[in-house]
């Protein structure tokens, strides 16, 4: 490579932050996101992202999901500038969407913004998000949202978030009050307030900032005498008890920066979004598999790899087509270039890859270029998730990891004259991470049965089904509700009453469970086996 592309590499590379934003329904990542558009300069006012409204929407219209959810399904990755900065956003849906997916999007990022509602703290979904990022090692800085209403005390945030997600939470900056009184924040670091001006227009305009020494008189005329001395005592407080924050502890997982805001109103915005460019990480090296190891790939000094980490279809009613999102892990991808297509660890075809998407809002656009951190979508039949695409052949990603689904079922076609076609779709609907096909252990014959993490996963699937291969399918329920993948000897597992064993594609072997008691009480009756949540 010539030293000017390698520079230029290097450069483009440094610049990249790639994330997801990981909530509860309703917490604010919505408004969040497209407050990141707004200041970024790509929206000019802000309501442009958002125009649901209201309740739930019917599940089963699939179409309508997309249509009525606007970016929030439909632009799985997002991708623009911000203060010098290239900001790739990844989509993880939350709550019913919940899926699968969710967590092989993750593997996308190399960080995660959490974002809280500040009067209810941490939430189940957020729990689960959570925990996910953890696995994977993802830094995760939080974002408490809602500053603007009525809110539970900072202090008793920062312990839930401790409590409750085991990691420890480091202010960065402190609210003036909550509701009426969330004027500003005090910056820790530099004892600075940053009062928050009001912008006419509810939020549309970015809120323009003063910045104040928490110390000065006209600080303390801007807060009130006893509302100044009641945030000093806090602030002193912190200082003495409160977690330390360093760079290196957060990239290790082992702190999370906590920032308090009002998305709605972009108080604390900028300055949470310029934060995050400080410290969330750059693309660094990812783990392939080559040979019988390892091998580290560097973003800069690796020739071109990526893998597939999304498929998604019918994302646009006007290209009825389906997209396959890969992550670029290291080298620089070009449009039209020949990679090796490579699954399991064996190559199996060489591949052009033209018209390579890349996604802003609503629209896509083609790409030429694409930099390790970036998303690109490509317009191509034949890949399944988790499948690697390389500049040489050796290496692979690993299988994208698998957690433990919660709901199974039967599925069959209603006309068996379609059988053959049933077969086909189900085939590809199964590559592409849609659902996953377990059997019953010991009995490979057996018909398959399906499982999912998510509930919705099966309503798209029989969608798909009938949109893409015209077969309509009849579900039945399965009674388990929570699995675990095995591990120990499966020889020596002794079964309880009411639980199954199944076995899935690539050979990992599930226990499946009525309930989490019936679970718990395996669990004791086989102390020498475990139940992974990953696999
Ligand atoms: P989500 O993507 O995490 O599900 O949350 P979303 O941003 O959609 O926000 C959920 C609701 O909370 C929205 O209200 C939104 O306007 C509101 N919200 C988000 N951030 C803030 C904030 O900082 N302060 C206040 N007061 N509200 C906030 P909605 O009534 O459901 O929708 P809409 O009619 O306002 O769009």
């Amino acid at each position: 490579m010539m030293d000017e592309d390698f520079a230029r590499l290097q450069r483009e590379t440094a610049r990249r932050r790639t994330f997801a934003i990981i909530s509860h329904p309703d917490a604010g990542k919505t408004t969040l996101t497209e407050k990141l558009l707004l200041y970024s300069g790509l929206l000019r006012t802000a309501g442009m992202v958002k125009n649901r409204k209201g309740g739930r929407l019917a599940t089963s219209d699939w179409m309508a999901m997309e249509q009525e959810r606007g970016i929030s399904i439909t632009a799985s990755a997002m991708q623009f500038e911000y203060r010098g900065a290239v900001i790739n956003v990844l989509d993880t849906p939350g709550h019913q969407d919940f899926s699968a997916d969710t967590y092989r999007t993750l593997t996308a990022a190399d960080a995660a913004i959490m974002v809280l509602d500040a009067a209810k703290g941490v939430e189940a979904q957020t729990r689960k998000l959570f925990a996910a990022c953890r696995l994977r090692g993802i830094p995760v800085l939080s974002f408490i949202n809602k500053l603007d209403l009525p809110a539970r005390e900072p202090l008793s945030l920062l312990a839930e978030i401790e409590e409750v997600l085991g990691i420890q939470a480091s202010a960065i900056n402190w609210p003036t009050g909550s509701g009426r009184d969330f004027i500003g924040v005090v910056e820790r670091a530099t004892r600075d307030l940053l009062l928050f001006e009001k912008t006419s227009s509810g939020g549309a305009q970015r809120a323009a900032l003063r910045r104040l020494p928490f110390a000065s008189d006209e600080a303390r005329a801007a807060l009130g005498e006893s509302a100044h001395s009641r945030l000093r005592e806090e602030l002193e407080m912190l200082d003495v008890a409160g977690n330390p924050f360093s760079r290196e502890a957060f990239l290790a997982g082992q702190v999370t920066p906590v920032f308090f805001g009002s998305a709605l109103t972009n108080f604390g915005v900028e300055p949470f979004f310029d934060a995050f460019i400080e410290l969330a990480p750059s693309p660094q090296a990812r783990l392939a598999l080559a040979g019988d190891g390892s091998l580290a790939l560097d973003p800069v000094q690796a020739p071109f790899s990526a893998y597939v980490f999304k498929i998604q279809a019918n994302m646009d009613p006007r290209h009825r087509d389906r997209l396959s999102f890969i992550r670029v892990c290291s080298g620089r991808f070009e449009r039209d270039m020949v990679v090796k297509h490579i699954r399991g660890g064996r190559v199996l075809r060489e591949l052009r890859l033209s018209r390579p998407n890349s996604l802003v809002a609503r629209e896509r656009t083609t790409i030429d270029e694409a930099f390790p951190g970036d998303i690109v979508g490509l317009i191509n039949d034949g890949f399944a998730i988790g499948d690697t695409l390389s500049a040489r052949a050796g290496i692979a990603f690993p299988e994208l990891p698998q957690f433990p689904p919660e709901h199974f079922a039967r599925i069959e076609p209603l006309d068996l004259a379609r059988r053959k076609a049933f077969d086909k779709g189900m085939e590809t609907l199964a590559g592409e991470g849609a659902v996953l096909v377990l059997r019953p252990y010991e009995q490979p014959l057996a018909s398959p049965f399906i499982a999912a993490v998510g509930r919705l996963q099966f309503e798209v699937l029989q969608y798909r089904l009938r949109d893409e291969w015209g077969v309509e399918t009849r579900l039945t329920p399965l009674s388990y509700s929570c699995s675990g993948w095995l591990e120990g000897d499966v020889a020596r597992f002794q079964p309880t009453p009411g639980c199954q064993l199944a076995r899935d594609e690539r050979g990992r072997i599930a226990v499946l469970f009525p309930s989490a008691w019936d679970r718990e009480y395996c669990l004791r009756q086989n102390p020498g086996h475990r139940l992974l949540e990953i696999a």
